[in-house]
């Protein structure tokens, strides 16, 4: 094995500890703490742009509130779309927002969100029966005010595609293709395309991905692998596309479920391998949720606090959160059995942490939570886990964008606060569309006592991408106590000049709110270079950004 093979073989893997302890003494041995060796000539793929998306739901305060205020409204806005939040997202780039849900696209006739906007009828939320009674109307009986038109035009304000998520549990396949025809049909071709344009929007909107179903094994209908796949078929069978390739995103499993991807893929391919070609996207779903340090599996009790925690919660968040890269991993060689090609990419089109309820920043909002310095920690973990796997992952989605559960946004009536999730976004909307870089972490495991057994968890990990002389290196410190003083070395290349953008705070808990907007805020500095190699102390607890000049 040459040593090429060697470092493939060992330091690239979150759960190889042992190799990074071995490494961490070589590292040791010339007075550093860890070591980054970016591969400058062995890319692994280009970075989609859309594994930076987001995802917007019609829940509680998301777009009641979150984005959209109204056209009435004295809160700055355009055409009743957030000019705050617009103006916040211009600068991280979206590639792509998924609306509108998760659970509520199953119950949403999307003909009641289109037309003249003040005809629209009023219906009963899908998340009513977990709204707080003091909760806006908006929040339980839907007012339909924000529906296809409104989502397309916040999309093209911030510069996003549009992703929609269509009904497959309660409305007839008919209704989606007709949604589809609202959407994309030419400009007077159609009944629909003439009520399109009777509302503002002439031109079609030339929608591309379209999700058919949402976890579909549990709100989304209760089906079987099997049952969902024949719904699939007839739903995406003769679909029009106007020209346009339409991809087709499929509802993938409960959590790291197998068995739901091999009994999908098994039933869909009984028909024929260009079955399976019709299909752009495999929906993973990966939540980090059980704090409950293995003592049950049960969805609340085993959720943990938004901001009252300890280092061992911290590092128990990141543990869970890390598990998306075996997933990522796993799926991808099951389908493989079907889909030899990999002709379907996977989509991770909702991601976070999920706390239990008690951190809103706007009582009452449902499923809002407030993120901190940890959530930060693991929306860059995440991050530099879809730029490692370029060739898989085709899209992610965060969720939510605003007021709900890893939120890059907070907004209520005239107040707002970038998170410190949304700085992440800011920070790393620089490796869209670069070229995956091989590059191996080494630094020493961290070990922690979990409830009287022994844990650990990796010391430091990232990505890098290259466009044009240009390297973007990113890198989280999960340890909260521990700055790693790191040489970085640039295999085929010489870097001439560096700068950090980092992303820390003295405390583990350091939060944005509407009364303090700027307890965690990136900052930047200078990374001298040596003989075309760097040293960078990573913070503790931080995510840093480096560009690197070569
Ligand atoms: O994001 C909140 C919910 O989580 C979504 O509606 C659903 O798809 C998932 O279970």
């Amino acid at each position: 094995m040459n040593r090429r093979d060697f470092l493939r073989a060992t330091a690239v893997g979150a759960g190889m500890g042992f190799v990074r302890q071995l490494s961490s003494v070589a590292a040791a041995q010339k007075n550093w703490d860890a070591r980054i060796e970016v591969l400058l000539n062995e890319p692994l793929g280009v970075i989609s742009p859309d594994i930076y998306g987001h995802f917007v739901e019609n829940l509680s305060g998301v777009i009641y509130d979150g984005i959209w205020v109204g056209e009435d409204s004295r809160i700055p806005h355009v055409n009743g779309i957030r000019q705050e939040l617009v103006t916040e997202m211009k600068k991280i780039r979206p590639p792509v927002v998924r609306f509108p849900g998760g659970c509520f696209a199953d119950s949403y006739d999307w003909r009641d969100g289109v037309g003249p906007i003040d005809k629209r009828p009023r219906r009963t939320n899908f998340w009513f029966s977990g709204e707080n009674p003091q909760a806006p109307p908006s929040h339980r009986y839907d007012p339909n005010r924000f529906g296809t038109n409104e989502f397309v035009e916040f999309c093209r304000l911030i510069g996003a595609e549009p992703y929609l998520a269509a009904n497959l549990r309660s409305l007839p396949a008919e209704q989606f293709y007709r949604w589809v025809e609202y959407c994309n049909s030419p400009a007077g071709a159609t009944t629909l395309a003439d009520e399109r344009a009777a509302t503002g929007f002439k031109e079609p909107f030339n929608v591309r991905f379209w999700g058919v179903g949402n976890e579909s094994w549990g709100c989304g209908g209760d089906f079987t692998a099997q049952e969902y796949a024949v719904e699939f078929r007839r739903f995406t069978t003769w679909v029009p596309d106007y020209r346009h390739e339409l991809a087709f995103i499929a509802s993938g499993p409960d959590g790291d479920n197998l068995e739901w991807t091999r009994g999908f893929f098994e039933e869909i391919a009984r028909k024929g391998s260009r079955q399976v070609d019709r299909i752009y996207g495999w929906a993973l779903h990966h939540y980090a949720w059980n704090l409950s340090r293995g003592k049950t599996k049960d969805w609340v009790a085993g959720k943990g606090d938004a901001i009252k925690f300890d280092p061992v919660d911290w590092y128990e968040l990141l543990r869970e959160g890390d598990r998306l890269e075996s997933m990522i991993t796993t799926h991808w060689r099951l389908m493989e059995a079907a889909d030899p090609g990999h002709h379907v990419k996977l989509v991770v089109d909702e991601w976070g942490p999920w706390y239990r309820p008690g951190s809103e920043l706007t009582a009452g909002d449902q499923l809002e939570q407030l993120p901190t310095l940890r959530d930060a920690v693991f929306s860059g973990m995440t991050l530099d886990i879809f730029n490692r796997h370029p060739e898989k992952v085709g899209m992610g989605c965060c969720a939510q964008l605003i007021n709900c559960l890893n939120s890059l946004y907070l907004a209520h009536e005239d107040q707002f606060c970038v998170t410190p999730v949304g700085h992440v976004f800011a920070m790393y909307a620089a490796h869209q569309g670069g070229q995956s870089l091989r590059t191996n972490f080494s630094a020493p495991t961290i070990s922690y006592e979990r409830d009287g057994s022994s844990a650990w968890f990796w010391g430091l990990h990232g990505s890098a991408s290259l466009q044009g002389k240009t390297v973007v290196l990113t890198a989280v410190n999960p340890d909260v106590a521990k700055a790693l003083e790191t040489q970085i070395i640039l295999q085929g290349g010489a870097a001439k000049s560096a700068r950090a953008t980092v992303l820390t705070a003295p405390d583990m808990h350091a939060r944005n709110t509407f009364a303090a907007r700027q307890e965690v805020v990136p900052k930047s500095e200078n990374v001298p270079a040596a003989e075309g190699n760097l040293r960078f102390q990573f913070p503790a607890a931080s995510v840093t950004k480096i560009e690197i000049q070569l």
